[in-house]
């Protein structure tokens, strides 16, 4: 093995992201489920349009920077995101922040690959005509949920992923995205036309494209925000871990702003399919599982071809699943390859493995074990999503704009920009940015509350 820096752990050996191979692998992290099912509904709550703006607001004067710190902090560390904002050249203080980005995306995935199992199902169901013969949904979601068969599918899921991670960077992460990205515009595409020529779907685009200005306050700014982050895969050691495989010369100030439109991009397409069918048929845009396993399939059962456009559209949902399933993985991984120096086939093993435990009290929350459903309010699942999306992320985030804002000294550096953008970078890692996800923190872990 090559090693660099006398370290035997692989995040610091000479596997590396190609340039267009790095900006895809990025891409496919931030496209997953979360713009799919989350975006629209925000978005039809706080005013359609006027919310979208907010959201491309957001996402350009804090998403994007903290997107570019996070990189420049992975790349400058060569080290997993627990050893990163340390190895960059930070104080040690940082080091149990660096922990909790492993951590986190441990936990994110352990109920994420439940997610990913369940479209794997659903396309199959949609395609073959099943899901179609009882147009009860709802009840036929609970039977599926509640059963043994989402089990199997998240250990299809999970084996999918570890093959790709086991495989490496270039070998493995790299060419998985290179195949399915692609895969994923084609299909992205042929959904967006089919939804925006049906029968009413005026309605849905000019619920998503006309601003309802009224509907915009400060909880839509920061539920925008949040959601901002959430899409772009940050405060969850993603970037830290990906930037720590990118090649010096890569510029990592382009590299963002092509991860940042292609999330974007996918946004609005996501907009463009889920308002146009739930308008076409009378259907509420709501959130969550229900919409794409319950609402959407009705959509479906109802079109022409709907098994077909059904199971392309659960395959498209699959393919932005695993991209993310994937870099998720990778942090974890990459942690334990660098603590304990073992090879990446047995890190991958034994963190699969332990996924397996970890998410088996969420797989059990859909109703095999009653209390595990309604413990203090929330299933075990929804109280593990709302810790790390909710708590988790935010404190990664802020972590990384005070480290780079305050504790860097090699942030010029690293970030590698021209010295006027360097300065507004700096400005708002500093000043805005901080502030900014103090408030989300505050907000979305409840202590303050607006209206
Ligand atoms: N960005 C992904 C989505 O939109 C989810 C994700 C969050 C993936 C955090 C990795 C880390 O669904």
């Amino acid at each position: 093995m090559s090693l660099q820096q006398g370290n035997p752990s692989a995040p610091g050996n000479n596997d590396r992201f190609s340039s267009a191979g790095f900006i895809l692998a990025a891409i496919g992290s931030s496209v997953g489920l979360g713009n799919m099912w989350k975006f629209p509904y925000i978005t039809g709550e706080h005013g359609g349009a006027a919310f979208f703006l907010l959201f491309i607001i957001c996402l350009i004067i804090i998403g994007l920077p903290v997107l570019l710190a996070e990189l420049a902090i992975g790349r400058a560390g060569r080290g997993s995101a627990a050893t990163a904002y340390v190895k960059a050249g930070g104080p040690k203080a940082f080091a149990p922040f660096g922990l909790l980005q492993v951590i986190a995306p441990f936990i994110i995935l352990s109920f994420y690959v439940i997610i990913a199992g369940w479209t794997l199902h659903y396309a199959v169901l949609s395609f073959s005509g099943k899901l179609f013969s009882d147009s009860n949904f709802s009840a036929q979601f609970s039977a599926f949920t509640g059963g043994y068969m989402p089990l199997i599918w998240q250990l299809i899921a999970l084996a999918l992923t570890g093959f790709v991670v086991a495989r490496g960077i270039s070998g493995g992460i790299e060419k998985f995205n290179k195949i399915i990205i692609p895969g994923l515009i084609v299909l992205l595409i042929v959904l967006m036309i089919r939804a925006v020529t049906l029968p009413g779907a005026e309605a849905g685009i000019s619920f998503f494209l006309n601003p309802d200005f009224s509907k915009l306050s400060a909880e839509a700014a920061l539920v925008a925000l949040g959601h901002a982050f959430f899409s772009l895969s940050l405060g969850m050691g993603i970037l830290l871990t990906y930037g720590a495989y990118v090649d010096k010369r890569q510029s990592l100030g382009s590299a963002t702003l092509a991860i940042g439109a292609g999330d974007l991009i996918y946004a609005f397409i996501a907009g463009l399919i889920i308002f146009p069918t739930t308008a076409s048929f009378g259907i509420a845009p709501d959130t969550g599982p229900s919409l794409v396993f319950i609402a959407l399939p009705a959509a479906f059962s109802a079109m022409p071809l709907g098994a077909f456009f059904g199971g392309l559209f659960f395959v498209l949902l699959a393919f932005a699943a695993l991209t993310s399933t994937v870099s998720l993985l990778e942090v974890p991984v990459s942690y334990v390859m660098e603590r304990f120096g073992w090879g990446r086939t047995k890190s991958v093993v034994v963190v699969t493995i332990s996924l397996l435990l970890v998410g088996l009290p969420s797989i059990l929350s859909f109703g095999m074990v009653p209390w595990l459903d309604n413990i203090a309010g929330k299933s075990f699942f929804d109280w593990l999503d709302f810790i790390t999306s909710n708590i988790l992320l935010p404190i990664g985030g802020l972590v990384t704009t005070i480290f780079a804002g305050y504790y860097w000294k090699g942030a010029a550096e690293a970030a590698g920009l021209k010295s006027g953008w360097f300065k507004v970078w700096i400005f708002t890692m500093r000043y805005i940015a901080p502030v900014l996800m103090l408030l989300v923190l505050l907000h979305t872990s409840g202590i303050i509350k607006f209206e």
